[in-house]
């Protein structure tokens, strides 16, 4: 485990930094390079500009663990909201959402509902709902309620994390049932009994998956996502999956909006379906957290935002 990471992942779930850091300008200019700004229309103007590129788009709000039902429904309220205005722009864009923003601390019935809403409005749309995976505490819950969303609702996405041990199993079960697929090598700060610690070996295994994915024999309503900013990684994905003879068309690139943008546009250009997770909202506090643990180098950026502003 590489102790920076380490450290930036715990901060991300300490409570009293969670209070204070935010408030320092120096954090809030740093969360600008990962987030166009804290509002929705901040965040679809920024849409606006990616999908002019030909980069279509996944929103999020920020948020997880919500502590009451009343503030679960809120999150819902406003996710429909959100398909309302992606609906009145036109634009290619679609939403990813968190179980514990939607209440599964509380009540996983509800939860469900929720998802179910939002699948069924995305469906209207012709869009995807996909589901976040959090902590590993969370991921038997959220692949239940994918299966049981699934079951009902063919345009459903979930995110699998390439560390996990246990997700070889995972992945075959959700095929076995024709679920769309984001896979990602995975965020959290996880012990060594529940994922892989080392880096090559994750990468490994996010290559051996997709390669096995992509070889399954796959219904035409499910599709796979390669969620990573690996570029190496998706070469050798697809040099794996030309000799098996796959087609490129079966999967898209998805990465997260300020990062390796050079390499979304150029990948758009060469054909690519290429997709960005735009994040907005006000609480951004253990997701930028998180970003930063992925390159800890990006601290030292965030520490030249306490200099003089120019
Ligand atoms: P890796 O970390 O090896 O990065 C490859 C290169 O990309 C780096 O060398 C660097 O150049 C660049 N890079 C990567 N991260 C960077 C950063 N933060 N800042 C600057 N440069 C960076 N995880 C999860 O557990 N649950 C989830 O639901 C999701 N959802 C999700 C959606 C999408 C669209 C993406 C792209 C990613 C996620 N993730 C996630 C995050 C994922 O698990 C992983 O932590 C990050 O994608 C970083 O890993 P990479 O695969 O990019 O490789």
């Amino acid at each position: 485990m590489d102790p920076a990471r380490d450290a930036l992942l715990w901060a991300a779930r300490n409570h009293w930094l969670r209070e204070h850091l935010p408030r320092y300008r120096f954090v809030r200019a740093s969360v600008a390079r990962f987030m166009p700004g804290e509002t929705v229309d901040e965040a679809l103007d920024a849409a606006e500009r990616l999908v002019a590129d030909g980069i279509g788009v996944t929103f999020t709000n920020l948020g997880e663990n919500v502590t009451d039902l009343e503030a679960a429904d809120a999150v819902a309220d406003h996710y429909l909201d959100v398909l309302g205005r992606i609906e009145a722009r036109g634009i290619d864009a679609e939403i990813s959402v968190k179980a514990t923003h939607l209440g599964l601390d509380l009540d996983g019935d509800r939860t469900l509902e929720h998802l179910l809403r939002l699948a069924a409005r995305s469906a209207d749309l012709g869009r995807h709902l996909w589901i976040d995976m959090e902590s590993s505490e969370y991921v038997g819950a959220t692949i239940d309620l994918a299966k049981r969303l699934r079951a009902e609702h063919a345009n459903t996405g979930v995110c699998i994390q390439a560390y996990l041990h246990r997700t070889l199993q995972d992945v075959s079960d959700l095929l076995a049932i024709d679920c769309s697929i984001r896979l990602v090598k995975g965020a959290y700060r996880e012990p060594p009994e529940v994922a892989l610690q080392d880096r090559s070996a994750v990468s490994t295994a996010f290559r051996k998956l997709a390669v096995e994915i992509l070889q399954r024999e796959r219904g035409t309503e499910s599709r796979l996502a390669l969620a990573t900013h690996d570029v190496d990684l998706l070469d050798e994905i697809e040099r794996d999956s030309a000799a098996a003879e796959v087609d490129r068309d079966a999967y898209e690139i998805q990465m997260l909006y300020g990062i390796r943008v050079a390499d979304q546009r150029r990948l758009a250009r060469e054909g690519y379906r290429v997709r960005v997770l735009i994040a907005y909202g006000t609480y951004w506090y253990p997701w930028f957290m998180r970003r930063l643990a992925e390159r800890p180098a990006n601290v030292w950026f965030a520490l030249r935002n306490l200099g003089p502003r120019k």
